[in-house]
């Protein structure tokens, strides 16, 4: 007997109800199964709800304008799954015991866009009451007079850099050298030194080993133990896929060793029984590729692309991310260390906003760009920015690579002046 649907999804997050939208208006049937609200960690607790904190004067402001902001956007993700195509389920889907799922397994794809959770560290007092993940830190209702941050990853950066600014003292411990370890060492460099200046403290090279009483004790890197007194504690060392209640084994989708499931570059999931083989897929953070919602979307529609058989020619290899600190930083493509380890031949190209005028005029002269390009100017692999508007000016970049240009063809684009874009033809 035919299944009454044309695709499955199990999530409603960005990479989840982006495909439902798009595959419905291709025309297909789609079911798709949340069971907590729907938009998915980044608009209910992650991207969406740090960004009207950034962009609040105060933690009051904050709170009052993510009460507003965030059920704005989620009244507009129900409005995109009340298409007559979609057939949204409040409830977490089960491979072993959701009907609708067993029923139409093996009969139509699968996408499974279940997201992550935060992964906390293995140490001692992890589980006290002031400890929090980045979702307990947006629920909290007073402002921490003290507030220590373990690792300074992105969401580490970019809450460390607005409770600051709302007035708590921030402390941040992290394992290794640097700061956000995907961006380029010398830009991540100077932001640290940046919110450094700002009033941030940061314990770098340092390993969290206990937690009692509302006091964290690490180790510095002389082998030294040293501590914290904190109000809050936030635990910033990563996320996890979600696959807990999934039932996966009923599949037989074998987990990789990290938790994710694995998948190949159509992002089919690899792993699993024999007779299910090309009908299940897996997008966005659970697949562990690239963590953002931006990519997860792209993902669901790649994806929903080869349900239909049609191309498309998304270049997943160039993924634009952004960290929402003051200043920002962004980067697109591989950082001057990752090519110098690849043995790759470039040439890095810098320029500094403190020589631009829009900069100077809207007084925000810290910051730097760093291109990297093929010898001789050639085609662009890499920017990594810091300073204001960096994610829109990694934007423009990013357009570049994708097309295959060259530093000469981006010097030679003519770009409003004043604008802070002019910071990329004035690299040398
Ligand atoms: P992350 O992987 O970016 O950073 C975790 C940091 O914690 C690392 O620097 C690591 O060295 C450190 N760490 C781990 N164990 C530690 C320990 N025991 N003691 C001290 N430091 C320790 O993870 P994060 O910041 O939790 O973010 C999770 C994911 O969410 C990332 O993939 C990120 O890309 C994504 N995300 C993206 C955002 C954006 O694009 N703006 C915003 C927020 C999250």
């Amino acid at each position: 007997m035919n299944f009454i649907y044309d695709l499955i999804i199990i999530g409603a997050g960005p990479g989840g109800y982006r495909a439902a939208e798009y595959a419905a208006k291709q025309g297909l049937k789609v079911v798709i199964f949340e069971g907590a609200e729907v938009g998915g960690t980044c608009l209910n607790v992650g991207c969406i709800p740090t960004k009207t904190y950034v962009h609040s004067s105060s933690f009051d402001e904050a709170r009052e304008r993510m009460a507003t902001v965030v059920p704005q956007l989620r009244a507009g993700v129900e409005g995109i799954l009340s298409n007559p195509n979609i057939t949204l389920i409040r409830e977490k889907a089960s491979f072993a015991t959701t009907p609708l799922l067993k029923e139409g397994l093996g009969k139509v794809p699968v996408i499974i866009a279940t997201g992550s959770v935060s992964k906390l560290i293995p140490v001692p007092g992890i589980d006290s009451p002031n400890v929090v993940d980045s979702t307990g830190l947006l629920n909290l209702d007073t402002l921490p007079k003290r507030l220590c941050i373990i690792g300074a990853g992105v969401i580490g950066m970019e809450f460390a850099s607005v409770f600051n600014r709302f007035g708590a003292e921030v402390t941040v411990i992290e394992f290794l050298k640097e700061c956000l370890p995907a961006l380029d060492s010398d830009i991540a460099k100077r932001l640290r030194k940046q919110m450094e200046k700002e009033g941030i403290t940061f314990n770098m090279q340092c390993g969290v080993k206990q937690i009692a009483d509302g006091e964290v004790f690490f180790e510095n890197k002389k082998g030294q133990t040293e501590s914290v007194k904190a109000d809050v504690i936030l635990v910033a060392t990563g996320r996890k896929p979600r696959t807990e209640g999934l039932n996966l084994e009923t599949a037989g989708i074998t987990l990789a060793p990290n938790g994710t499931i694995p998948v190949d570059e159509d992002f089919k999931v690899s792993t699993l029984r024999g007779d299910l083989e090309g009908s299940i897929y897996a997008i966005g953070d659970v697949n562990g590729k690239q963590m953002l919602a931006h990519a997860a979307e792209m993902q669901g529609i790649h994806v929903v692309n080869r349900i239909l058989g049609k191309q498309d020619d998304i270049h997943f290899e160039v993924m634009p991310a952004a960290i929402f600190t003051n200043p920002e930083a962004a980067c697109v493509g591989p950082s001057e260390d990752q090519l110098k380890e690849a043995g790759v031949s470039f040439e890095c190209h810098k320029s500094f906003y403190r020589a631009n005028g829009k900069a100077l005029a809207m007084n925000e002269t810290e910051g730097m760009v760093k291109l990297c390009t093929e010898p001789d100017e050639g085609r662009i692999l890499s920017a990594h920015i810091f300073g204001a508007h960096a994610a829109d000016l990694v934007q423009e970049v990013t357009a570049y690579i994708t097309l295959g240009a060259t530093l000469r063809q981006l010097r030679e684009t003519v770009h409003i002046h004043p604008t802070l874009s002019e910071v990329l033809i004035g690299v040398n």
